[in-house]
């Protein structure tokens, strides 16, 4: 297996995403976490190399999916009742649906993966790695016609809109987090040049597409494909998605990385931007610990460049699907400037073969993180006293103010024991959950201990 420290990649960046000690070779130099490349894409996920076998039980399910939606297709073109209408579709479509099968199958391929089952997983509902097919047809095949929607094209307008809420942008080392197929990555990094870009993701398909095109410089055919007729369309057309013009070889400061946003493999205050576009709502988890991810691997100084919409999946908790303003909000607590915001309403997903499209509403905007830990703000009224930022930001330090409460409770003597003005909640509630009882969530009972015990102080106080 190829190593880790062989990859064209700024290894120094790297670090094991279960324990943050180095990576030596292919493993830990802590707890001894294996883990393992896509092609020459360094893969660094907390659950080592399970997650390629996952990968691959994933392309095993898809290969079986697509045989049985051949085969039936297949059986229906045996029929003597189909007209040669109907025929001509139907064929078009199994060749497009065979083409696109034989393109995955083969991508992945392309980068040491196999089609395999896996026990551990069969009765695990797993995810599709063509989940986002046409991003990759966005990012890097709709171009090639006319947009009916955009004054040139739909990536333009994208860059354009991320330029526009970053003034005088110094981007030093860069990092996308859930880059996708790659192309805003492309675009900012060619159009500003940082020192590098890191492009992340965990998706293997659209992780191995984007460093095709980008850093292999290999081109690509995928077909689009419709199953539903549309008047003056086509059905199908099959896409060759030419690598990125580059004639000063920028690429060679590209890198793409299969990580988990929530466990990320790098060091602490590693980077000097954080991009995030398309993703704020679309990763199941709570915005302010995305906000925490980003606020620890940013370096102070550095900036979060954040884009798209706030349409977040069905399954999240109403409590998450948080506006723009509360997202401002938590990004201030958590010891951003927010500088540039927009808001702009745009044609998405917008294909030339396609009479349908999505209408989307998109927020960006761009926020410092202070250089300088201001001092916690003094409590201006109850409200104040009740929600600090740190019992809000989780990850923030809990200052070290007199908690007055009953040490009763040997939890509370506990907690109240590990407050030494740096560590977080999340920090404490780690500490503390090996004591509790099973199914108690340490974090929850954490927060919830200090909010009474203000809750306590602001009713004296009053
Ligand atoms: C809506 S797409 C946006 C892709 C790209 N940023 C763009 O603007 O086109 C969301 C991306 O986030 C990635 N993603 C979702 N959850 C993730 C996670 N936990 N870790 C890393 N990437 C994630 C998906 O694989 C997908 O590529």
């Amino acid at each position: 297996m190829t190593e880790l420290g062989n990859f064209d990649f700024p290894a120094e960046m790297l670090v094991c995403p279960v324990c943050a000690k180095d990576v030596v070779a292919s493993y830990c130099s802590g707890c001894n976490s294996e883990f393992f490349s896509l092609g020459d894409i360094p893969c660094l996920f907390t659950t080592g190399i399970q997650q390629k076998n996952l990968w691959q039980h994933q392309m095993a399910m898809m290969e079986s999916q697509g045989a049985d939606a051949l085969e039936h297709l297949d059986y229906i073109l045996q029929g003597y009742d189909i007209s040669p209408l109907t025929r001509n579709r139907l064929e078009q479509s199994r060749d497009a649906m065979s083409e696109s099968l034989d393109m995955i199958m083969g991508q992945l391929k392309g980068a040491g993966l196999v089609s395999r089952r896996e026990p551990l997983f069969e009765q695990a509902r797993v995810d599709n790695p063509t989940e986002y097919y046409h991003h990759i047809l966005r990012d890097w095949a709709w171009d090639a016609e006319p947009s009916k929607h955009y004054r040139t094209h739909v990536n333009e307008a994208n860059l354009e809109r991320v330029l526009n809420v970053w003034k005088n942008p110094r981007p030093g080392k860069m990092l996308f987090l859930g880059a996708g197929a790659g192309r805003l990555s492309w675009d900012l990094h060619k159009a500003l040049q940082p020192e590098f870009t890191i492009a992340s993701d965990i998706n293997p398909f659209l992780l191995t597409c984007a460093n095709s095109l980008i850093k292999r410089r290999r081109s690509i055919t995928l077909p689009e494909l419709y199953t539903y007729p549309q008047i003056g369309y086509p059905f199908s057309r099959s896409w060759v998605m030419q690598p990125p013009d580059d004639p000063g070889k920028l690429h060679e400061h590209w890198y793409a990385l299969g990580a988990d946003v929530w466990n990320m493999p790098l060091k602490e205050n590693c980077v000097d931007t954080i991009v995030t576009s398309w993703l704020l709502d679309v990763t199941g988890g709570d915005v302010k610990d995305l906000i925490s991810v980003i606020d620890y691997l940013l370096k102070p100084g550095g900036y979060w460049i954040n884009t798209g919409p706030l349409l977040y999946s069905g399954q999240l908790s109403f409590d998450l699907k948080y506006s723009a303003e509360e997202i401002l909000d938590f990004a201030q607590m958590a010891g951003f400037d927010v500088e540039q915001q927009s808001v702009e309403e745009i044609a998405h997903m917008a294909s030339p073969l396609n009479a349908r499209y999505h209408h989307e509403q998109i927020f960006s905007f761009s926020a410092c993180k202070r250089a300088d830990s201001r001092p916690a703000p003094v409590p201006g009224n109850t409200d104040d006293w009740l929600t600090p930022p740190w019992l809000i930001m989780h990850h923030q330090p809990v200052p070290r103010i007199n908690f007055q409460c009953q040490m009763g409770h040997e939890f509370i003597r506990q907690v109240l024991g590990l407050v030494d003005g740096k560590r977080s909640i999340y920090l404490i509630a780690q500490m503390v959950q090996p004591g509790l009882p099973e199914g108690v969530d340490a974090k929850e009972a954490v927060i919830a201990l200090f909010g009474q015990i203000l809750e306590q102080m602001a009713d004296v106080g009053e």
